[in-house]
């Protein structure tokens, strides 16, 4: 219920096809086989040059190669700012400031800026009411929890004209792996990009300039992390026994970008594990598999559970060994398996489904057919806007509970990491 009265065979049709932006997810089996979900538009051309881009290798559609596509366009609406983001006035002592690395998850715009992507329409349609670069309708999750801390969003990298990184930078490209290599903004090269843009920032002040974030801002600073799909999806597409091994290869990529973070003076950390990879509508539509209880593909899942225990484990002995650092673990599996398993609890009809897409429920996906055919109404209750990537709607269902904590190890509120120094918690669960 609460569905789009025009449901997902109804709205946008016809009229959006001039303007309509296209994702493809693009399956590459590369060397080691880590996929990447990349994006491209819809003209062959364009897409090449995205591609090319991306530096990605991208797999030809010939035999036995995986390719899918997705088509992007419009969601849920939900204009108005989060209600827990509550007006703290201004007298943040010291300024909120955030480093961000990641994929299309958390990308605010990167891969746009980077590739000169000119983004159209139905993209960003819901709240931003413009194409900004992220792979959704409207907001993703680090906008919400940019929001709650009451700071502007988090500038890309990237990002040539206007930025502001007063409040910190957002490393996060779409399509990035943690896997060395793989693809051209891998989770090193984004933490290399980290202590090239601390060395200039310091040089400023040095130099009696004014840089965007002082020595302080960096020592305060949260460094977040909301990146393996990519890598845990290419996994999937290795033999089995090979797969305990490959997981454990990434987790220790964390591990080294952590321990470089930690060596560059970041003592408070923010580290996200993966969603529901089974659940994600681009996968159940097109991959093969034992279904588990609630329409997911059980073997995705439990590839991406044994990713994050992995993390969750790398986090525990960080923390550990790491007497003055605050290492968070946020489990996005259970949150956005919940939104499927509990889909009737949060209004949601049908967990499974894509706004942009063709065909309706119950996934509103076909791998063989872009574009958004059938758009859902932007107040639909639907997580999925292409098949991959969450709706403003399910980005903000997601935010909410992950800076609730309850999702956390320790058991502690996003927010209690900015205000507080860079000690541990008290509350540890
Ligand atoms: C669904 O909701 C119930 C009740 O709130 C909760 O106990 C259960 O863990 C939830 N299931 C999932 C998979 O999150």
């Amino acid at each position: 219920m609460a569905m789009a009265a025009g449901g997902p065979n109804g709205g946008g049709g016809g009229k959006m096809v001039s303007l309509r932006l296209q994702y493809y997810c693009v399956f590459a089996a590369v060397g080691v086989a880590v996929i990447v979900l990349s994006l491209t538009f819809l003209s062959p051309s364009a897409m090449g040059a995205v591609r090319q881009n991306l530096g990605t290798v991208v797999a030809n559609s010939g035999a036995g190669e995986r390719q899918a596509r997705q088509a992007v366009a419009a969601v849920v609406a939900k204009p108005e700012p989060e209600p827990e983001a509550e007006k703290v006035e201004e007298k943040k002592e010291p300024p909120v400031v955030l480093f961000n690395f990641g994929d299309s998850n958390s990308d605010t715009g990167g891969v746009a800026a980077a590739g000169g992507i000119n983004i159209m329409p139905p993209e960003g349609r819901t709240y931003f009411g413009h194409p900004t670069g992220r792979l959704s309708d409207g907001r993703v999750i680090i906008d919400f929890i940019c929001a709650s801390l009451n700071t502007h969003e988090l500038n890309p990298y990237l990002k040539g004209v206007g930025s502001d990184y007063s409040n910190g930078v957002n490393f996060a490209m779409a399509g990035s792996t943690v896997s060395h290599g793989v693809s051209p903004y891998s989770l090193n090269v984004q933490v290399d990009q980290f202590v090239y843009f601390k060395r200039r920032s310091l040089e400023l002040f040095e130099r009696g300039l004014k840089g965007p974030v002082n020595k302080e801002g960096f020592e305060n600073a949260l460094y977040m992390m909301d990146i393996g799909h990519n890598d845990v999806a290419g996994v999937m597409h290795t033999p089995s026994d090979q797969w305990d091994k490959k997981l454990r290869t990434i987790v220790g990529e964390i591990g080294d970008a952590i321990r470089i973070l930690y060596d560059n003076g970041a003592r408070k950390f923010w580290i996200h594990g993966t969603g529901a990879l089974g659940c994600l509508p681009a996968m159940v539509a097109r991959e093969e598999g034992e279904h588990d209880a609630h329409g997911c593909l059980a073997n995705y899942n439990r590839a991406a559970q044994a990713f994050n225990k992995k993390l969750s484990d790398l986090c525990d002995e960080v923390r550990l060994r790491r007497k003055d650092a605050t290492v968070v673990y946020t489990d996005m599996f259970a949150i956005k398996y919940g939104f499927v398993a509990n889909h009737t609890k949060y209004g949601i009809e049908w967990p499974l489904m894509v706004c942009c897409g063709n065909g309706g429920p119950p996934y509103n996906f076909n791998p063989g057919k872009y574009g958004c055919g059938d758009l859902c109404e932007p107040e639909a209750k639907v997580l999925s806007w292409d098949g991959v990537h969450f709706t403003d709607f399910g980005s903000g269902l997601a935010a909410k509970h992950a800076m609730s904590g309850e999702y956390s190890k320790p058991r502690v509120k996003l927010a209690s990491l900015i205000n507080g120094a860079s000690k541990k918690p008290s509350s540890v669960s």
